[in-house]
């Protein structure tokens, strides 16, 4: 993680030469101001890349509507990268049997997922009509070609190789996703670990082909079932329930982000081409981490 460079130090003295003071302006109460004068950027542009980040915003129509819907897209994107990025730590750390460095990052990403969420806020409330206006535009662009979403889906264990397929033609994005494809998930780390703490997690879970959406499994189930009964300070109850916040958020986004549509478009198809609402409630019906909500029965 890059630090911020030091802003260059100001003198504690009024500078006497005018010409030695310029760009830097002392107030009447004798305290100094910021710097002002820097050889090229600044040093927070040099970190920050501001100028490039808001020079992103290439709108495709007139109506003033749309710079927020393109703008909430781009944050949104911003989030899932950290999400991502924590849980990348996360799953390294149960690798590790790390699991305090698992947790911090499992937290961090719960806070993330609520700040995520909460910019829904300017997109929830538009009119059919409003959306109209530059929906059009939008071609067949859809946040369902969104790779940082499926790689956070990925994580989660909802793996799926026909999800690289519309992006053949960026190889980046296919080589990073292709990576995750094949990579153990979170949840399949956080498996093993319950495995090599002596958890009879069964075998076929944790030699399942990896490039395969996650399957609930009844002994999976147990081993939640017994963790959760035991003594509730235990790390490994801390874990499940980290992941269950997780699971909870990712949930909470897929719901936002259903009724935005339905009160945005009703039924309408998708401009990715799904049959658009009813497609979207299939999808945010699916439970993150099954065995974690199924096993409370059994506690
Ligand atoms: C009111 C605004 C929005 C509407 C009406 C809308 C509509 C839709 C629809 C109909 C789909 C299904 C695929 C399709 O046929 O296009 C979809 C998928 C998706 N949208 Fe949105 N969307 C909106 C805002 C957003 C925003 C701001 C994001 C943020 C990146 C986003 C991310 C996604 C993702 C990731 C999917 C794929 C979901 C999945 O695979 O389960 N959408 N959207």
């Amino acid at each position: 993680m890059p630090s911020v460079p030091p802003l260059p130090a100001t003198p504690a003295e009024p500078a006497t030469d005018p010409a030695a003071s310029a760009g830097r302006e002392l107030p009447e109460d004798g305290s100094e101001t910021p710097n002002l004068d820097f050889q090229g950027t600044t040093p927070y542009e040099d970190y920050v890349k501001a100028d490039v980040l808001t020079h992103l915003q290439h709108l495709l129509s007139d109506d003033p509507g749309e710079m927020v819907f393109l703008v909430t897209t781009q944050v949104m994107e911003l989030w899932f990268t950290v999400i991502v990025h924590e849980w990348e730590t996360a799953a390294g750390a149960l690798r590790r049997d790390d699991i305090p460095t698992a947790l911090a990052a499992l937290r961090r990403s719960e806070y993330e997922l609520r700040a995520l969420n909460a910019s829904w806020e300017p997109l929830a409330h538009l009119t059919p009509a409003q959306f109209n206006a530059y929906r059009g535009a939008l071609g067949e662009g859809s946040g369902f070609q969104s790779a940082m979403y499926r790689r956070l889906e990925f994580l989660l264990g909802e793996k799926s190789a026909s999800m690289l397929v519309p992006h053949r033609g960026a190889p980046r994005v296919h080589d990073e996703l292709a990576k995750a494809l094949a990579e153990p998930s979170l949840y399949d780390e956080v498996l093993r670990l319950l495995g090599r703490r002596g958890h009879a997690v069964p075998a076929e879970v944790l030699e399942r082909d990896l490039t395969l959406r996650y399957e609930a499994h009844p002994g999976v189930e147990e081993v939640w079932a017994r963790v959760y009964t035991g003594p509730q300070e235990d790390e490994l109850v801390r874990l499940g329930e980290g992941l269950t916040e997780v699971a909870e958020l990712v949930w909470r986004w897929r719901n936002d982000h259903l009724v935005a549509t339905r009160r945005a478009m009703g039924a309408k198809t998708g401009t990715g081409g799904s049959a658009g609402v009813s497609w979207l409630e299939k999808r945010a019906r699916r439970n993150v981490f099954p065995e974690l909500w199924t096993a409370r029965s059994h506690v």
